[in-house]
């Protein structure tokens, strides 16, 4: 038997628990009796296939103890006696009434049917990482996409987040970029003309440097010497070039900004590596004074590699022989400071898979170090976005992307995609706009959280645009669809009703939102927001039958009519709350 407040349960779940309940009355291991959606929803909505496990474990016939259970089930209010199928799986059907309690619940559930966890964590996510003065490319791209949805996947589910940037803003570039300096004007010795100059900085101006220096480092030895130089001064404090460093961070933060708001990205800190410098002499100090770094070649590193690792791992460079800090440095040191400042029980460092080994390192010698547990830190890796040649994206011209022209490029796309269907004809200009930057951004984010995260994709923004199939648009005109339909509602007087699920799209339509909890908790425990993505189209899709066989505003019936208004309006906020969670945000009207 099971409780009326169960139906704040997802029913897989209470399926779960009444078949344990017989598992354990058989006399068998109830970790077997677990129940799932099926993928097969032909034989059965939901399925155990715990049968021939337990069987095994019992010495006895799959078949046997399959039909032994069927014979055992008493919850009848919530699933028929399960058919048994093939070589003993277990194939339930839910009782219309156990579905039309479940869809009141969710459509009663300002949480739109999603549990929240049980004991919150205090979690640090890391993502973007963009570095200053250098162009965003398509790594920082996916790391802001998947970071962003995470972040809030996490929150929804009850756990205090910090979102981090952790711009990359004390490496090489900066004294390459110093060094420029320098040659532009001479010398820096003359601090009027420096700061004249600093005030004219422009973003343009750092993106037409970097480049030009990074090439010139790469032929000329005495300049790539003069740039380590410069990046040690930085990082000793010396002037002019903390000014210099001051001026073009600032530059480049207010353009990443920018970016970052236009593609819904948004950090509760915008620390940079930099901010774990102060940090850096004491720590390095201590792992010296703790004889955990040793010297190499004139650098001080840290040996991570173990015995049984099934690959080299190098030590990790704590200090270079020039002096300077790493990006292992910082990374570590950011440990340190963020264990004093946030005390995370999880760090999630959302970044291109190929940093794999970096992260290794940098969390083998924390642990090493005794500054967190090497279970706290995870590197949520993900795979590229490729061009059509399957290499990392890059412009026509063969450069990185930068972000801006990426979303211009999109927004171009889906201006034009907006004529082509006739949508927007009556808009005013700003609202024309508005809806296409939304399509643009749903486009690219979709496209991107479709996939499972270690999946590498190619770019493909014709496809990405399209409003119909498995798109960020489809989606978004889906959510517009119902919410005109329940605008008229409203005009025409509708009320809701309790909801009662009979007609099989309604039951459809029920099922799929029974679905959003399962799915919020796979991508939160994969830590992979393909599941949400998944769930949003399979929610759409089971709305568009629903929406095209049971009609709202022409039936006749008032019950039957409230009813399905109340589905409908369920639909549509947990559509919403779901894009929500993978950072899309959907229009009024399209
Ligand atoms: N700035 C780095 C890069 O461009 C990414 C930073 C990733 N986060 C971190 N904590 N290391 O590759």
């Amino acid at each position: 038997m099971t409780a009326p407040d169960d139906a704040s349960k997802d029913l897989a779940r209470r399926l779960t628990e009444a078949n344990e309940a017989v598992f354990a009355g058989l006399g068998l291991d109830p970790k077997h009796a677990a129940v799932r959606r099926s993928d097969r929803p032909d034989l059965g909505e939901f399925q155990c296939n715990g049968a021939l496990a337990a069987a095994k474990q019992a010495g006895r016939k799959p078949q046997e103890i399959a039909a032994d259970a069927a014979g055992a089930w008493t919850a009848t209010d919530l699933a028929d006696k399960p058919a048994v199928a093939g070589p003993g799986f277990l194939n339930f059907a839910v009782t219309a009434a156990a579905l039309s309690a479940r869809a009141q619940a969710i459509a009663d559930d300002p949480r739109a049917g999603a549990a929240v966890v049980r004991a919150p964590r205090r979690v640090l996510v890391d993502y973007g990482g963009p570095n200053v003065a250098k162009p965003m490319h398509v790594g920082h791209l996916r790391a802001s996409i998947i970071g962003e949805s995470l972040k809030r996947v996490f929150r929804f589910r009850g756990d205090a987040v910090w979102g981090d940037a952790h711009f990359g803003d004390w490496g090489f570039q900066m004294g390459l970029l110093i060094v420029a300096l320098e040659d532009e004007l001479g010398d820096l010795s003359d601090t009027a003309s420096v700061g004249a100059r600093l005030k004219s900085l422009s973003l343009d101006d750092l993106e037409a440097m970097y480049p030009a220096a990074a090439a010139k480092a790469k032929a000329d030895e005495s300049f790539r010497d003069r740039a380590r130089k410069a990046t040690a001064a930085l990082q000793a404090g010396e002037e002019p070039h903390r000014t210099i460093w001051r001026a073009m961070h600032d530059v480049s933060m207010a353009a990443l900004k920018r970016e970052f708001s236009a593609l819904g990205v948004d950090f509760d800190l915008w620390n940079g590596e930099s901010d774990a410098d102060p940090l850096i002499p004491d720590m390095v100090a201590d792992l010296k004074a703790r004889g955990l770094v040793e010297e190499d070649q004139g650098a001080q590193v840290l040996r991570v590699a173990r015995a049984g690792d099934k690959r080299d791992l190098p030590p990790l460079l704590v200090v270079s022989s020039e002096g300077t800090a790493m990006y292992g440095t910082t990374d570590l040191a950011t440990i340190l400071q963020r264990e004093r400042e946030i005390d995370p029980d999880l760090y999630l460092y959302v970044v291109d898979q190929r940093q794999g080994d970096h992260f290794e390192q940098v969390f083998r010698a924390a642990e090493t170090a005794g500054y967190a547990q090497r279970e706290q830190l995870e590197h949520v890796g993900f795979g590229t976005m490729n061009g059509p040649d399957g290499k990392p994206f890059k412009t026509r011209a063969g450069g990185v992307l930068k972000l801006n022209d990426l979303i211009e490029m999109a927004r171009e796309k889906a201006r034009t995609r907006l004529r082509e269907a006739e949508i927007g004809g009556d808009f005013s200009a700003a609202e024309f706009e508005d809806v296409a930057h939304k399509v643009a951004i749903a486009a690219l984010k979709f496209a991107d959280l479709m996939n499972f995260r270690g999946t590498s994709y190619v770019f493909d923004l014709d496809r990405f645009i399209s409003f119909e199939g498995k798109t960020g648009p489809y989606l978004l005109y889906a959510a517009v669809r119902i919410k005109s339909i329940l605008r008229k509602a409203e005009e025409a007087g509708v009320a809701v009703a309790p909801i009662a699920i009979v007609a099989p799209e309604e039951r459809g339509l029920a099922l799929a939102l029974d679905g959003f909890d399962a799915a919020l908790a796979q991508a939160y425990d994969r830590r992979a927001p393909h599941f949400l993505a998944e769930h949003a189209f399979a929610l759409a899709q089971a709305f568009s039958a629903f929406y095209g066989n049971c009609p709202i505003l022409q039936e006749r019936d008032e019950a039957v009519r409230g009813s399905r208004l109340a589905l409908a309006q369920a639909a549509l906020r947990q559509l919403e709350r779901t894009l929500d969670l993978l950072g899309i945000a959907a229009p009024e009207r399209m």
